[in-house]
């Protein structure tokens, strides 16, 4: 079963990797409210172990590896040290761009 899993994730993963666009310039401000409603559930209060929403500390480190990959975890989930983010934080009809927009708020709010 788990095994399943990890090749359905890599499938995921394989195929939104190729749909990101690195270079894409995301929003922030439009991010806003995809995280309000989309992410801020975990995020404003750390429920799960998710990194809170300016904890410049907690933030720090996953920043330094460069939005690009911030916003391909996120688009695709994955299992950390402090816990798992579900893919899209596990609001499927978000868009990549919207997944994007909210981590770029994050990012924005939280160095
Ligand atoms: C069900 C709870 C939950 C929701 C909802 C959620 N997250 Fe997360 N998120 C987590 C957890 C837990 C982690 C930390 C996992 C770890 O590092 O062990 C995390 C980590 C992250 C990180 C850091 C990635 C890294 O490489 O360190 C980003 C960026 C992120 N989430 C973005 C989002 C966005 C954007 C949304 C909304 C679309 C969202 N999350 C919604 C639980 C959640």
């Amino acid at each position: 079963m788990s095994r399943f899993v990890s090749a359905a994730l890599c499938t995921v993963f394989v195929v939104s990797a190729l749909s990101i666009d690195a270079k894409a310039a995301y929003n922030a401000a439009a991010g806003k409210a995809v995280y309000d409603t989309g992410c801020a559930t975990c995020h404003k209060t750390g429920l799960m172990g998710a990194p809170k929403l300016g904890d410049k500390a907690a933030w720090a480190p996953r920043i330094a590896q460069g939005e690009a990959k911030l916003v391909s975890k996120s688009i695709v989930g994955f299992k950390g040290a402090k816990g798992i983010m579900p893919p899209k934080g596990g609001n499927t009809k978000l868009t990549p761009l919207q997944v994007g927009n909210a981590t770029a708020y994050m990012v924005q709010q939280s160095k």
